[in-house]
């Protein structure tokens, strides 16, 4: 097995939340709306999986509704939101450097006519207060700010931008995907009306996540059909997957303190070893960033795929920067975001460490990515051939 070190990737669905699956699979299997017994048993739970969502959130269950993930989840508070209040207009103000699932659903509601405001972070990759007072206009409808960056792992300030958008009585929604699960998440203390998760970035299952909406009659369906989720989201709930995504939160969180001080121990490990590498700087915010979440750029080599290549060889599962992007040899849009250049922003390196890495996996990975920098240094220089 390797070693793996790509935990704002995806996650291994915990034993727990396997357990409490199982037997939705099979044996529970009803349909949530059916009227018979059978059918009742899964309303019951997922209705007492809501009221658990919203408990692990500081939230009412009447505002969590379930999504097949973050991706759903932020294409439907971006539409929907927007088209409920198309009345007062069409602006949107967002950031340079969101997850693609916010970037490209608003490039496209800028093709329907959307007018889009991206703010630009600074080198570590924070937003101002200031920054969005500047930017809010009368017909500014939504601001859409992540909680936690996927590429560098900067916690942004998001009860002081929220405040500042309610101000003016702008709603604000956060992408809080990488987040939750991992810091403490609570809708109340955030100040926001709408927020995206999504249960695989917390050791749950994929295709499951969940949205928290304050005031419903503010966002439009994304997904129309039976009309489940009080009219919202249509589609036959996803019971097993609901039942693991709660099952994972809740363990994520009895344990957040005690992991998080062992992350952050390994986290500083790495920095450290990666630091004294030369030609490596450390992207991002040194102070507020998620904990066990390392990223950098490399100076030297053409391409962190090779680098993600190298290490893989070498028993490591790491990233260059995003799952999007890691196939192709782009450069990444959030580096250029926090202002590197197009070869230094294809040149970022993410290791994100989970509850089960150890201090000798941190030092062994040191050791191979030493080698590994070495040997792509030499054999794919900035400007090399594909070939
Ligand atoms: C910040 C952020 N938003 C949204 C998503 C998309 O979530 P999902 O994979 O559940 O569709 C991701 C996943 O990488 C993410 O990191």
């Amino acid at each position: 097995m390797p070693v793996y070190m790509d935990h704002a990737a995806t996650t291994a669905l915990s034993d727990r939340a396997l357990e409490a699956m199982l037997p939705y699979f099979r044996e529970e299997f009803g349909n949530p709306s059916a009227i018979y017994s059978l059918g009742q048993t899964s309303k019951n739970v997922l209705e007492k999986c809501r009221a658990r969502m919203a408990a692990c959130l500081g939230a009412l269950p009447t505002e969590i509704f379930f999504t097949s993930g973050g991706t759903e989840s932020d294409n439907w508070i971006l539409r929907g939101a927007c088209s409920a209040r198309r009345q007062r207009g069409r602006h949107v103000i967002t950031t340079a450097f969101e997850h693609n699932a916010v970037l490209r659903t608003l490039e496209q509601m800028e093709k329907d006519g959307a007018e889009v405001t991206r703010l630009e972070p600074d080198r570590k990759g924070r937003i101002t207060p200031q920054q969005l007072e500047e930017a809010i206009r009368p017909d500014t409808v939504l601001v859409s700010v992540m909680l936690a960056n996927n590429v560098v792992g900067t916690v942004l300030d998001i009860p002081a931008l929220a405040k500042t958008a309610r101000v003016h009585r702008v709603p604000f929604h956060t992408d809080a995907v990488q987040a939750v699960g991992h810091i403490s998440v609570d809708v109340r203390k955030l100040g926001v009306d709408f927020l995206s998760l999504s249960a695989h970035k917390f050791n749950g299952p994929r295709g499951v996540g969940a949205v928290y909406c304050r005031l419903p009659n503010r966002l439009t369906p994304l997904l129309t059909g039976g009309g489940q989720e009080k009219e919202l989201r249509s589609g036959t709930e996803n019971v097993p997957g609901i039942v693991g995504m709660t099952t994972a939160l809740e363990e994520s969180l009895e344990a957040l303190d005690e992991r998080t001080a062992r992350l952050r121990g390994l986290q500083e490990r790495i920095i450290s070893g990666v630091l004294e590498i030369p030609g490596i700087h450390l992207t991002g915010d040194p102070e507020n960033r998620l904990p066990g979440f390392c990223s950098f750029i490399v100076e030297g080599i053409f391409h962190s795929v090779y680098l993600v290549n190298e290490m893989n060889e070498r028993g490591f599962c790491i990233s260059s920067g995003s799952a999007c992007s890691a196939a192709s040899r782009e450069s990444s849009h959030v580096l250029m975001a926090l202002g590197y250049d197009k070869a230094l922003a294809g040149a970022g390196l993410r290791i994100t460490l989970g509850a089960e890495n150890t201090e000798k996996d941190v030092d062994l990975a040191l050791a191979a990515l030493r080698e590994s920098v070495e040997k792509v240094r030499r054999e794919k220089p900035p400007g090399a051939s594909l070939l």
